[in-house]
């Protein structure tokens, strides 16, 4: 028998997102007449906006014939995509990235977790509690941690607590780190960094010569100006950080999948030797053998995201979704319940009433309202006692729901 990777079996027993169907699954097998309105995994409901859609049909027309078929693309993104994304998501704000910083992906969670192959074995690293799971479990199964503790929390990992007590900005770690994992606007509280925020890890990383992984997958929801986009908005960042990008929860794309990673030239690790080496380099290599790149005609419905018709559609759909999370949040503040969130981006983070276990919250909810949430723990220790609210849903479903919690919470 061939011997397997052993850091898989430190891993809790399922992904929560999984660990959630199963129970959905099991109670609607138990009550097959419930209607059950799903508010857990941020998964998109609304369909691709219009320009998506006629670009990626001219593109399937193009691939139809022999003059304009595609075979293989480039696997770091097809040269348009890049600029267009260089152009509108970080010139336009003022951020110094260049085309060639792009890399463009089938997912902002695949890259996350694939960065890891370029890293050694002895970083130190910071995760935030609560926090994305993928960014604690792909540590886990490329050996980075000890095994995990009744509490869940990995031997090796500096966990950073975001809680109501610190207004959920952590606090930088006291001790050195080599890898930090920020997301901002936050999944899963919901919360924002500021400006200023921003600043002080970027002075840390600098300082400690870290670099920040800076998930931004939620950065089309910041409705207040004075909130940055980009990690690279605050000066210095090129030299410590990879930013992370999705279209899945921009313009409707968790089904089609693109996505990219922005690496800057000067960014830069070292050989234990203590000789620097470009990251950027490295990420080139890794994803050019690995990767083949994303279809054609996704990355021309994505280039379409970018058009004045695409840009409006968007918008609408964002509004459509930020909506929803307003509902839930002045649904569940009228009937007493602290919340948090859904202001600059699509989740709802609420603390459970009367002291109850996330699970249990999340059990009651199903049984008595047959509405499903994700239960904070899932995301971490310091999530213990909040539940997260998705708002991707019709708004149709989010009334309903609320109706629903409004007369079983009361
Ligand atoms: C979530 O619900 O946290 C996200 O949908 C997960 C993801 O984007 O992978």
């Amino acid at each position: 028998m061939a011997y397997i990777n052993e850091h898989y079996l430190k891993l809790k027993a399922g992904y929560l997102f999984p660990e959630i169907g199963r129970r959905v699954k099991a109670f609607a097998a138990a009550y097959p007449a419930a209607r059950i309105i799903r508010m857990g995994i941020g998964d998109v409901t609304e369909p691709l906006p219009a320009a998506v859609i006629a670009a990626m049909h001219k593109a399937v027309d193009e691939m139809a014939r022999r003059e304009t078929f595609q075979g293989y693309g480039p696997e770091q993104g097809c040269d348009f995509l890049r600029e267009t994304i260089a152009t509108n998501d970080f010139q336009a704000r003022g951020c110094d990235i260049s085309a060639e910083e792009i890399f463009v992906s089938d997912g902002a969670k695949c890259d996350m977790g694939n960065i890891l192959d370029i890293f050694g074995q002895d970083n130190a690293i910071a995760v935030t509690d609560p926090v994305y799971p993928v960014y604690v479990d792909t540590n886990v199964m490329a050996g980075h941690t000890g095994p995990a503790n009744d509490r869940g929390e990995f031997a090796g990992l500096v966990y950073l607590p975001a809680t109501a007590e610190n207004d959920f900005t952590p606090a930088l770690p006291t001790q050195k780190v080599d890898i930090i994992y920020l997301c901002y606007p936050n999944n899963p509280t919901g919360t924002v960094a500021s400006k200023a925020t921003l600043a002080r890890w970027v002075e840390y990383a600098r300082a400690n010569q870290a670099i920040i992984f800076f998930d931004a997958a939620y950065e089309a929801y910041i409705s207040e100006p004075a909130i940055p986009h980009s990690i690279y908005e605050i000066p210095g960042a090129r030299e410590v950080a990879i930013e992370f990008r999705s279209f899945s929860k921009t313009a409707g794309f968790t089904g089609v999948r693109c996505a990219f990673t922005v690496i800057p030239r000067n960014l830069k690790g070292k050989t234990r030797g203590g000789s620097a080496a470009e990251i950027h380099k490295l990420w080139t290599r890794r994803h050019t053998t690995k990767f083949n790149g994303v279809s054609y005609i996704t990355q021309r419905g994505a280039e379409a995201v970018y058009s004045p018709a695409g840009k409006e559609q968007v918008r609408r759909i964002i509004a459509h979704y930020m909506g929803n999370a307003k509902l839930i949040r002045d649904t569940l503040s009228s009937i007493g319940l602290q919340v948090y969130g859904g202001v600059n981006a699509p989740y709802v983070w609420v603390k459970t009433p009367g002291n109850a276990t996330s699970w249990d919250f999340f059990d009651r909810l199903l049984r008595d309202a047959h509405v499903v949430v994700t239960p904070g723990s899932g995301f971490g220790a310091s999530g213990e006692g909040y539940f997260r609210v998705s708002s991707f849903n019709s708004r149709e479903n989010v009334v309903e729901a609320m109706g629903r919690l409004r007369e079983k919470l009361r």
